[in-house]
């Protein structure tokens, strides 16, 4: 079986590649497993400076697996290990968006340093659609960065940004031509793993010390949306995914 997520170090560069270019990149539990593994050793790990996520082919990630969301069997999440392992790294992380960023393909990015985006990229949060509430502390940290306004119509509405609005908006430091991503990512990097790891590494922590309680933020999401992955409405919307039809919500209060 290929990888669904690659692994590869060089030059003090941890590179994760989503690797399941057939199903867009969707995360599933072991995937979510094996990135979160990935992110732990890069802590431990001294040789590694920098973490880069990527995607294969034209999606940088559809979210979490819709089927993985179907039925009863709820807990334990993958994303109850991912998120905290994301949003502790002590390391800087760089995401190279690829293509289409969808659910958490969106929400991990607000825990990365750097963001460069293909101009192909676009950015969406569908979490109302799909009867669940926002996740990785996107409900604290859209707002915080975008404003109440934006926040409602990425996270309520669930309305789609383009790579330069999202650039414009701040959720991405750089566009750059689909094909130039990835030197561009790789290069900035190389100029991370060259700095005194010490410094860099205090530097983030004093950069993110200003958020309040993210941690506590992805716990109290994480409750919220384990409950609504039952509810009939949540259900609907994963079945009519599935099924590639329309969901009807219309039987809920
Ligand atoms: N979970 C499970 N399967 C997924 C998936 C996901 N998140 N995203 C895509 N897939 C599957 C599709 O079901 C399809 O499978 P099939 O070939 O067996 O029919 C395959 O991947 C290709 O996806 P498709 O939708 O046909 O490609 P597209 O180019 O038309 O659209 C996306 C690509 C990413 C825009 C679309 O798949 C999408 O919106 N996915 C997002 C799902 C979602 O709501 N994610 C958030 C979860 S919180």
């Amino acid at each position: 079986m290929n990888d669904l997520v690659v692994i590869s170090a060089s030059g003090g560069v941890l590179e994760i590649r989503f690797n399941r270019p057939e199903k867009k990149n969707a995360l599933t539990r072991d995937m979510y497993e094996a990135v979160s593994t990935a992110l732990e050793r890069a802590d431990a790990d001294p040789a590694i400076r920098v973490v880069l996520l990527t995607g294969t082919g034209d999606t940088f990630t559809s979210g979490n697996d819709v089927k993985d969301f179907q039925g009863t069997d709820h807990a334990p999440r993958g994303g109850s290990r991912f998120l905290p392992a994301l949003s502790s790294l002590q390391k800087p992380l760089i995401a190279a968006v690829n293509g289409a960023a969808i659910g958490v393909g969106t929400t991990m990015l607000l825990h990365c340093d750097l963001v460069v985006a293909a101009r192909s990229a676009r950015f969406v949060m569908p979490f109302t659609s799909l009867g669940l509430v926002p996740e990785a502390a996107s409900s604290l940290l859209v707002p915080r960065s975008l404003g109440h306004q934006r926040a409602s119509a990425l996270l309520l509405l669930g309305e789609p940004l383009d790579a330069m609005t999202a650039c414009e908006w701040g959720l991405v430091n750089r566009v750059v031509d689909d094909a130039a991503l990835m030197d561009t990512a790789r290069e900035m990097a190389r100029r991370l793993a060259a700095l005194p790891p010490q410094a860099v590494r205090l530097t983030k922590r004093l950069i993110k010390h200003g958020v309040p309680d993210v941690a506590g933020r992805i716990q109290e999401e994480i409750g919220l949306f384990s409950e609504l992955l039952a509810s009939p409405e949540a259900q609907e919307a994963f079945a009519a995914f599935m099924e590639k039809r329309k969901p009807d919500f219309s039987r809920f209060s």
